[in-house]
Parts: structure tokens; C-alpha cells; sequence
């Protein structure tokens, strides 16, 4: 099919190839779950979309840092406030080294609230005897290994819906109701983070920032009057891979008359789905909101181009964010070309580096790992590659927990292989703990001190 962008509408993507939708087994009842899902209530507004927009304009323009992370998958069985308070507290603790470190604002997006539906590398799993469908995320089935479990059931879409309602409800209070208050910087620490090297760490900062409120209270600034002091923002995103709960929470917004996606305020296109002539494309280009693509090391400059020009044809700075993760041994090879390709055609990118999805590995036992200095070898190969070619590392995505899992090997308090089972606990992904995290938002804080051309491992 010709990439000539006709009329657009929600549901225009569906006369497009649709790559990794569930074979949904009753066709009525997932157009009824599609047509409940357009009744409901939009989970995000127009307005914060386009405030996120603002916010990557400056990342775009080398002004500010984005932090995106949170789950691979989100889970229906964890719906606790703790869970999504813990995962809040990461995400701010890591902000706050990197804001500290880099003197630059951070513009924090969790992978959160609607991030439950997975891409797989194939359809089918190999269970016993029997082939059955793979687990594609609570959205579409359950992960439990057996036939019937595996069934996709579109009204997962409207529990998935629902649980997103719940997380958002609960992070919006958090973000604006006085936990992530800087005055409280020290209680973000948790107990098993606080006795590593890296909660040491964390806790001179800390006590650092203390020091530098008390100078500014102490010249006469009024810090109970700064709002910005005692609220964040905290912006949603998900992979936007089932199109039909895409389209179902589609709105036009009122205010521009613009169609707005309204199910997250950042949504991104996965590795095995960002054909320029595909569906999720398709639908990605008609609606407003800020819009992320991963790019994979098989990803050609003339795809960049492609992508760019399909997704951000009006060259809006803020609109479109590429996240390369090409592996550690790829980035200096095939990331200089990608650049290039976005820079010679005039397209305000914002880079970022997804420094997880191709480092995964599997240890001889059979268990899918990421290795700590692998991911920060990857981070480090980013920052130098786009030192070298004048272009902005605006960013990192990553997969992180704040609970005290053994998924990752390595780090500064390391995780070893043979401690990997003890509370591997992640639905898909392996997922950095909040001490590994921590970890490495004090190592990219130092990347970005780092003036251009003074890598350690300058791109050669
Ligand atoms: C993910 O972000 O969980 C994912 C599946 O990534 P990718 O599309 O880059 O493989
Ligand atoms: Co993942």
C-alpha cells in the first residue's frame, strides 16, 4: 500500500496492515467493547498533552532531559497504592539526581497506567505438548501457561481500562497532594535502597538540597509560596499496540477541534510495528499527542526519514521522540546514519536511549536477564555517538521496579546469577530494582556533565 496519508480517522488504520493484533475470537463482542470504550470518560485531557508537547520541545531543543521508565508490563494482579507509590518514588529519586546532577529539568514519563499490552516475537508458545497462544499483556489474555487462560477476551480491555483510571487517579494525588514535595526528598529513600552505596550517595544529595533551600529561604525566598516546590508532573505513556483500544479512547478535542488520543499523554509505536506503511502508523499520524518510536538496530536512515515524515510532517519540536535500542555493540555502528538521516532532513527529534530491549539475554539455566553494565555500556555508546554528531541525547527509557527484585545481574550492590530467582517477579521484561536504578541515574547524571567531545568512549 502507497504511504500517502488520505483521510484519517480513528479508525482509518484499519484498511492498513495490523501487525501484532490478538486473534480476538468473537469479532462482535471486541466491536462492543471498542464502542463502550468511546463512551467513557477520556483518561488524559488535550490541554496536558499538548503541555507534555511543550515540555519535549525543550528536550528537543537540548534544553531539558526526559526520564521515561516504569513496567514492562503492567499487571492486573498488582493494583495496590503501595505498588504505584514505589514505582512514584523511583521515578522521582532518579529526577532528582539527574535535575541535581545536570542542572537541567527532567521531564518524568512513567511507563504506567495502560501499559498492559505486549508485542511477542511469536504468536504461539510451546506448552508441553500443545501450542497455545503466547501471553500478550493483561489487556489481552492472561499470562497463566494453559489453552483456555491464553484465549484473548476483549473485555480485558475495559478492565485494562479501568485499572489505568485507578493508577492515574492515585498518581495525580501523589504527584500533587504533597509526597513528591522536595522539602520530603529524604523519604523517598526506601529502607532497602537507603543501606546501599547508592542510598548513601543519594542521601548526600539530599541533604545537599536541604542546604540549598535553606540558602534560598535564608535570602528571603518565600518557598512556601513556590508551588513548583511541592508538585511534579508525572506524564503517562504506554506502547500504543492495540489499536482498537487506541481508537476506542480517540477524542476530538474540543478547545482545537484535533483528534487526541486520549488513553495516555504520550503513546509510542513498538519496534515490531513502526512500518511506515503499517496500521499503527497509520493511526499515530492523525492524532496530537506527543508520540515516541522505537527504532531497532535493522532501522535505515531512509526509515527515519520515512517515520519522521509520516509522523511529524508539520516538524512540530516536541511531537516526535525516536527511542533507539540497538545494543550496546550496534549504537556506534548504526546510530550515527539515524541521526544524520533526522538532522539532514530538518526534523526536531527528540533522541532517547532505550538501553534494555536489546541487551536481553538468557542465562545457561534458561532465564531471560539484562546485565547492568551492558545497559550503561549502551547509555554511555548514546551519549558519545550523539556527542560526536552535534546532536542533544535528550533522554533514556527503561524498565524499572521500585520493589527489591533479582531480575537484572549486576550493579553496584550486584545481583548475581545464581540470585536471580530468588524474586524474579516481572510479568515479561527483567526490570532494573530501585537500587540498580538509582545506580544508574547517578552514572547518566555524570554523562551529562560531561561536555561534548569528552566521552570516555568517544564514538571512533
Ligand atoms: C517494550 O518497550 O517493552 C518493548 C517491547 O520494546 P520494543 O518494541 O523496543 O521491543
Ligand atoms: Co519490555
Amino acid at each position: 500500500m502507497a504511504v500517502t496519508p488520505s483521510a484519517w480517522s480513528p479508525s482509518s488504520w484499519r484498511s492498513w496492515d495490523a501487525y501484532q493484533q490478538p486473534p480476538w475470537p468473537d469479532e462482535k463482542r471486541r466491536a462492543a467493547v471498542v464502542g463502550r470504550l468511546a463512551e467513557m470518560p477520556p483518561l488524559v485531557f488535550a490541554g496536558e498533552a499538548r503541555q507534555l508537547l511543550a515540555s519535549l520541545a525543550s528536550v528537543a531543543e537540548g534544553r531539558a532531559f526526559v526520564l521515561q521508565a516504569g513496567d514492562c508490563a503492567e499487571s492486573f494482579h498488582d493494583t495496590s497504592a503501595r505498588a504505584i507509590r514505589e514505582k512514584l518514588r523511583i521515578l522521582l529519586q532518579m529526577a532528582v539526581v539527574l535535575t541535581y546532577g545536570s542542572a537541567l529539568p527532567v521531564v518524568k514519563v512513567g511507563r504506567i497506567a495502560g501499559q498492559f499490552a505486549k508485542p511477542r516475537s511469536s504468536p504461539i508458545e510451546r506448552v508441553g505438548d500443545e501450542d497455545i497462544t503466547s501471553f500478550f499483556g493483561h489487556m489481552v489474555n492472561s499470562e497463566v501457561p494453559a489453552a483456555e487462560a491464553r484465549l484473548p477476551d476483549p473485555d480485558r480491555m475495559l478492565q485494562g481500562y479501568d485499572q489505568s483510571a485507578r493508577t492515574l487517579n492515585l498518581l495525580r494525588a501523589f504527584a500533587k497532594g504533597g509526597f513528591a514535595n522536595i522539602t520530603r526528598v529524604h523519604e523517598w529513600n526506601q529502607e532497602f535502597v537507603a543501606s546501599s552505596a547508592e542510598g548513601r550517595r543519594y542521601e548526600r544529595l539530599a541533604t545537599e538540597i536541604d542546604r540549598a533551600l535553606g540558602f534560598m529561604a535564608a535570602c528571603g525566598i518565600d518557598l512556601a509560596a513556590e508551588q513548583r516546590l511541592y508538585q511534579v508532573d508525572v506524564w503517562t505513556s504506554h506502547e500504543g499496540l492495540l489499536l482498537d483500544y487506541e481508537e476506542g479512547l480517540t477524542r476530538r478535542d474540543s478547545l482545537t477541534g484535533e483528534w487526541y488520543d486520549c488513553s495516555a499523554h504520550m503513546i509510542w509505536i513498538g519496534e515490531r510495528t513502526r512500518q511506515a506503511a503499517g496500521a499503527h502508523v497509520e493511526f499515530f499520524s492523525g492524532v496530537k499527542n506527543p508520540v515516541g518510536c522505537k527504532l531497532g538496530p535493522t532501522a535505515t536512515p531512509g526509515e527515519v526519514e520515512e517515520l519522521c515524515e509520516r509522523l511529524n510532517p508539520q516538524r512540530v519540536p516536541g511531537r516526535l521522540t525516536l527511542i533507539a535500542r540497538l545494543g550496546a555493540g550496534r549504537v556506534h555502528d548504526v546510530l550515527p546514519a539515524l541521526l544524520c538521516a533526522a538532522r539532514t532532513a530538518e526534523h526536531p527529534v527528540v533522541w532517547v536511549c532505550d538501553p534494555m530491549h536489546a541487551n536481553t539475554v538468557k542465562t545457561d539455566s534458561g532465564v531471560k536477564t539484562r546485565r547492568f553494565d551492558v545497559i550503561m555500556a549502551e547509555v554511555e555508546a548514546f551519549f558519545a555517538t550523539c556527542h560526536a554528531e552535534g546532536v542533544w541525547p535528550g533522554g533514556v527509557h527503561l524498565e524499572f521496579t521500585g520493589e527489591d527484585v533479582t531480575e537484572c545481574l549486576g550493579g553496584a550492590e550486584e545481583v548475581l546469577e545464581e540470585q536471580l530467582h530468588a524474586r524474579y517477579m516481572t510479568l515479561c521484561d527483567p526490570r532494573l530494582n530501585a537500587r540498580q536504578s538509582l545506580d544508574l541515574a547517578f552514572r547518566v547524571a555524570e554523562l551529562m556533565r560531561q561536555p561534548a567531545g569528552q566521552d570516555s568512549a568517544a564514538a571512533s
